[in-house]
């Protein structure tokens, strides 16, 4: 069996980007099965910086063939645009990427909506990519597919049905402008033109493809945190992060899966709103965001940072069946004196046995600290764990036994070369 399953273990943005990407040389094959252009995966070669939103990171490498699954909601234009840079760039695209017939698309109504619901009382904090709104007329069975842009008249039938329906609902619920349904119409049955030859039966193809002995890697987006049934709803995204969003998500059936991957940030970070156990607030916070860089890749929010929680990333290992892991970024924590990790919580002075996902519990929950020092060394230069300081080595063990994974790579910065591989 040769699919692997990747998957961004926290609130996402752990660095699966960077991650997929030097994987990726010994796959023939990578997927992308769930989410939309809220993703940003970043990757850096030779200090040239790319952000994927939709297409898989696996496209940066010659040989390497791209999937977008049927659990991904697709926004044309974001797609468009991303073929566009990469070949810009001298990236082949056209054979490479294969888009499934099933996926649905994101249409301009799923991005209004998206940014009117969060005028209610709950914010989420959403990338306002319409991808709650996408995922909503999906599962109403309203939604219009990539295999729709094949029948222009169908097509064409669909959208005005979906907007005279959205119509009513902004005018009248949201008190928002009606959407043009020509313009609509026409910029979607040119989009038809440019997809064309990208579009695939997915499932087909990858059964083929792994009869044939070729490798797969499942490349998620997001992190298990935000995943709609096990993440700390309703501050989750819409889809499912988790590694069993990669069967559902591409067509590819569970008995053909032999791992999982973990991505694991050295510490914590989360966007958007919801609770967060080990937040660091003020400066403290400050000072992380800023030695990490933590900046949404999509839309350049600051991202909020905090320690390390050893008890959610065991939680986080149980739901995706995580086995080894890759940590990221710990070149981050070479500025500290001490670096806190959270073991387990407390809730109204009773140590807790398994994570809660309500928010009310979550934001009452009392963490419980261990403090290490810290190595207060530049380690980006490091290329053998043997190198790395002995505080250092003693945090890497520490996390992974208190959070029951093997460690089997650790990055100490973007750049490809700046991978330990254990
Ligand atoms: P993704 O969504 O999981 O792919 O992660 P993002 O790309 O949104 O965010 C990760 C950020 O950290 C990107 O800017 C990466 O270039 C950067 N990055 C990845 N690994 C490392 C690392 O080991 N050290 C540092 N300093 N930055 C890293
Ligand atoms: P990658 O793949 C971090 C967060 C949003 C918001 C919530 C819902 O780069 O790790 P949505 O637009 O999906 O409805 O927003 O989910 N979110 C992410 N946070 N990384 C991501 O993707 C995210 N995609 C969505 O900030 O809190
Ligand atoms: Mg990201």
């Amino acid at each position: 069996m040769s699919v692997s399953v990747l998957v961004g273990s926290q609130w996402g943005d752990e660095g699966k980007g960077k991650i997929v990407d030097i994987l990726c040389d010994r796959f023939d094959i990578v997927v992308r099965f769930q989410g939309g252009a809220n993703a940003g995966h970043t990757i850096v070669i030779d200090d040239q910086q790319y952000i994927l939103h939709l297409i898989p990171s696996g496209i940066l490498r010659e040989g390497v063939n791209c999937v977008i699954g049927n659990g991904v909601v697709i926004d044309p234009q974001a797609l468009l645009d991303e073929i566009k840079l990469l070949e810009d760039h001298g990236f082949v695209v056209k054979g490479r990427l294969f888009i499934s017939h099933n996926a649905h698309l994101i249409m301009p109504y799923h991005k209004i909506l998206d940014s009117l619901n969060e005028t209610g009382d709950i914010k989420i904090g959403t990338t306002g990519r319409g991808i709650g709104p996408c995922y909503i007329d999906k599962y109403a069975r309203k939604g219009i597919r990539i295999v729709d842009l094949l029948d222009r008249v169908e097509l064409e039938k669909k959208i005005r049905a979906n907007i005279e329906e959205k119509n009513r609902l902004i005018k009248n619920v949201y008190n928002g402008e009606e959407l043009d349904v020509e313009k609509i119409v026409e910029e979607y049955l040119a989009f038809d033109e440019a997809i064309d030859q990208y579009i695939t039966d997915v499932p087909t193809y990858l059964d083929n493809a792994i009869k044939s002995g070729k490798s797969v890697l499942m490349e998620g987006a997001q992190g298990a945190l935000l995943d709609v049934d096990f993440g700390t709803y309703p501050y989750v995204t819409s889809s499912n992060p988790t590694s069993g969003g990669a069967c559902i998500g591409a067509g590819v059936p569970p008995t053909q899966i032999s791992s999982v991957f973990g991505i694991v940030k050295a510490y914590t970070t989360r966007v958007g709103y919801g609770p967060f156990p080990t937040e660091m607030l003020g400066d403290d916070g400050e000072e992380l965001r800023q030695w990490g860089a933590e900046f949404g890749a999509t839309t350049g929010r600051p991202r909020r940072c905090g320690w390390y929680d050893a008890f959610l990333l065991n939680y986080s290992r149980m739901i995706n069946g995580i086995e080894r892991v890759a940590i990221t970024k710990l070149d981050v924590l070479s500025n500290m004196d001490e670096i806190k990790v959270c073991i387990g919580y407390e809730l109204d002075g009773k140590r807790l046995k398994s994570f809660p996902t309500t928010t009310s519990q979550l934001e009452k929950i009392v963490p419980i600290y261990e403090t290490l020092p810290g190595w207060k060394t530049d380690i980006t230069e490091v290329r053998n764990y043997d190198d790395f300081p002995a505080e250092t080595k003693n945090y890497l063990s520490f996390i992974a036994e208190h959070s029951g994974f093997e460690i089997s790579i650790i990055s100490v910065g973007p750049k490809r070369d700046q991978t330990i591989e254990l």
